[in-house]
């Protein structure tokens, strides 16, 4: 009975392959290295992502893309996961890294979670949980209700408009695709010269539907040494 249930758990497991964008300068951390180095509670913050990552179920396989000088620190960095990462090389921006990313996954890749880095608070549930939606959606992202009233504004300074909160959310990371349709993707914002900052924002200007997943305010992106102090809090409760 409990091999039963073992084999027929593992068999309603969505599997996943991996991406962690990692190849950021962290400018705006002003910490004068790549932010994912830097100590939160005795380990980096690239150990606490891949900590996480592992703990997923649905985790199959787990490439890390990032600036060719800090592969040794960040692999260094995370030494237990080190042997079992996949490297891969960035590009100057996110996009380029993602798309040089999509490009190392094995053949038989089908579906694929990104995961920023620099969200090193994701529950690895919120990960099971992106996976298993996938079976369903051709694209899913993270995302949290927005909160603050938020205001569009000119280039002088003065507002234009306050869109209607109730349509408003945060994306997030994960956010998870079938490996074909985002490579497609990627391939025509090149010919296209499109620019983005995440990767739903392509599957938007494609008319592709991304189902949005619920997910918690603690999966905050360190981004300004404020952060910090916040994921402080966070840390070792996930
Ligand atoms: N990233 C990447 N390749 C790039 C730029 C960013 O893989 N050329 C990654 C970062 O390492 C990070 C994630 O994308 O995990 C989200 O980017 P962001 O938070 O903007 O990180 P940085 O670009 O490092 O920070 P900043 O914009 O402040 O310089
Ligand atoms: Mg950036």
């Amino acid at each position: 009975m409990l091999l039963f249930i073992i084999v027929s758990k593992l068999l309603s497991t969505s599997i996943v392959h991996f991406l962690i964008p990692a190849a950021g300068s962290g400018s705006r951390m002003k910490a004068g290295k790549n932010k994912l180095l830097i100590d939160l509670e005795g380990e980096s913050l690239i150990y606490w992502t891949l900590k996480s990552v592992f703990s997923a179920s649905s985790t199959n396989w787990v490439g890390i893309i990032g600036q060719p000088k800090d592969k040794n620190l960040l692999l260094n960095s995370a030494k237990d996961f080190a042997q079992k990462v996949h490297w891969i090389d960035g590009g100057e921006t996110r996009q380029q890294s993602v798309f040089n990313g999509l490009k190392a996954l094995p053949k038989d890749a089908k579906k694929v979670l990104i995961h920023d880095g620099a969200r090193c608070l994701i529950n690895p549930e919120l990960i099971d949980l992106c996976a298993k939606q996938l079976d369903e959606n051709e694209a899913v992202i993270l995302a949290t209700k927005v909160t603050d009233t938020i205001k569009i504004v000119d280039n002088e300074g003065f507002i234009k408009e306050t869109p209607n909160r109730n349509y408003l959310w945060a994306a997030q990371t994960p956010q998870g695709f079938l490996v074909d349709r985002l490579k497609k993707a990627h391939m025509m914002a090149i010919d296209k010269k499109w620019k983005v900052t995440d990767d739903a924002s392509l599957f938007e200007m494609l008319n592709w539907k991304v189902k949005i997943i619920e997910g918690t305010s603690s999966n905050i992106k360190i981004t300004s040494p404020i952060d910090l102090k916040i994921a402080k809090l966070f840390v070792n409760n996930y």
